[in-house]
């Protein structure tokens, strides 16, 4: 890391000590990460701080996907914004990462990425569904959908890195560990053709990555999902098509805040055929 930092202040990478830390800043931004959360980022990603005076008060992380990265969790801490801390942190961080990098930015952080040479690719939709929010709970899936068993792992992981194009073994089996639920389609011969993953997060669940041919499949995990979770707040960053943020609305879900997909370098690769239509996450896409 060869950043020059303002007096007082430094940079380093971040460890499991930190994340207390790095909670109390997403808490004071009001992002909704829980301590799991956040241990789960760290398990996944490398990640660097900002410390002034023993405290940390900026936040950074990137997860390494083959020859491409995802950076996010960029946050400092509202008494230390505008200083400059921001630039060198995501500097810092993309020293961490491989050089196409991809990210959801905010509003307030957009200018900064651009800044940097970052390029934007689409729109990411963030898309929630409170108990009571919707009338037509609880939904009945309307494909033959089923429960994911292991033997199903190596399919999920295939369809996984076909539609996304950057892929990391130990992110995927991360989220299937701390699962609460996975549903596959079942295709004609014993494959499968997508899949999700809802997992606890932030006040509730989310529901990601859904991986899939056609958004009618999508829309049918998707209410599997609220099926089999009408107590739970559910949460769908909709990854850049209005066909299925559409349908979502028309089950019921409220748009709750938005994002800029950016990349540097050259985007993934990826295969037409499958879709990702929503994210693991914002930060770790
Ligand atoms: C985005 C964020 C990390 C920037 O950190 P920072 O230390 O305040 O930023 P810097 O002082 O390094 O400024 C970097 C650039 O971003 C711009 N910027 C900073 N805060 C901004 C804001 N609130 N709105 C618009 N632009 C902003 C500045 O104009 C600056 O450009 P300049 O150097 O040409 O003047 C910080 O505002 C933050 O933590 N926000 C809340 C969380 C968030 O949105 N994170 C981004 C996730 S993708």
């Amino acid at each position: 890391m060869s950043t020059l930092l303002p007096e007082g202040y430094t940079l380093r990478a971040m460890g499991p000590l930190d994340l207390r830390q790095c909670l109390d800043i997403t808490r004071r931004i009001q992002w909704a990460h829980r301590g799991e959360d956040w241990a789960q980022a760290f398990r996944v990603t490398r990640g660097v701080v900002i410390q002034s005076q023993g405290r940390v008060i900026g936040t950074a992380v990137a997860c390494i996907k083959g020859m491409f990265s995802s950076i996010g969790l960029i946050a400092i801490d509202p008494d230390f914004q505008r200083r400059g801390l921001g630039r060198h942190l995501t500097k810092a961080v993309l020293d961490l990462a491989t050089q196409n990098v991809s990210l959801v930015a905010t509003a307030e952080g957009r200018g900064l990425y651009e800044s940097l040479g970052f390029k934007e690719n689409g729109t990411i939709l963030q898309l929630m569904l409170s108990p009571g929010d919707s009338a037509s709970r609880p939904v009945e899936p309307r494909s033959s959908l089923r429960v994911a068993r292991t033997e199903d792992s190596d399919d999920i992981h295939r369809l996984y890195r076909l539609a996304t194009g950057a892929y990391s073994q130990s992110l995927l089996d991360d989220l299937l560990a701390v699962a609460d639920a996975v549903w596959v389609v079942p295709g004609r011969d014993q494959e499968i053709t997508g899949f999700c993953i809802v997992r606890p997060f932030g006040r509730g669940a989310v529901v990601g990555p859904i991986v899939g041919q056609t958004v009618e499949v999508a829309v049918d995990l998707i209410r599997a999902s609220m099926h089999h979770f009408p107590q739970t707040t559910l949460r769908v960053d909709v990854n850049n098509n209005a066909a299925f943020s559409d349908a979502l609305l028309a089950l019921g879900f409220r748009t709750a805040g938005s994002g800029t997909r950016m990349f540097l370098g050259a985007p993934p690769l990826r295969d037409h055929a499958v879709c990702q239509f929503s994210l693991i996450s914002q930060a770790l896409l």
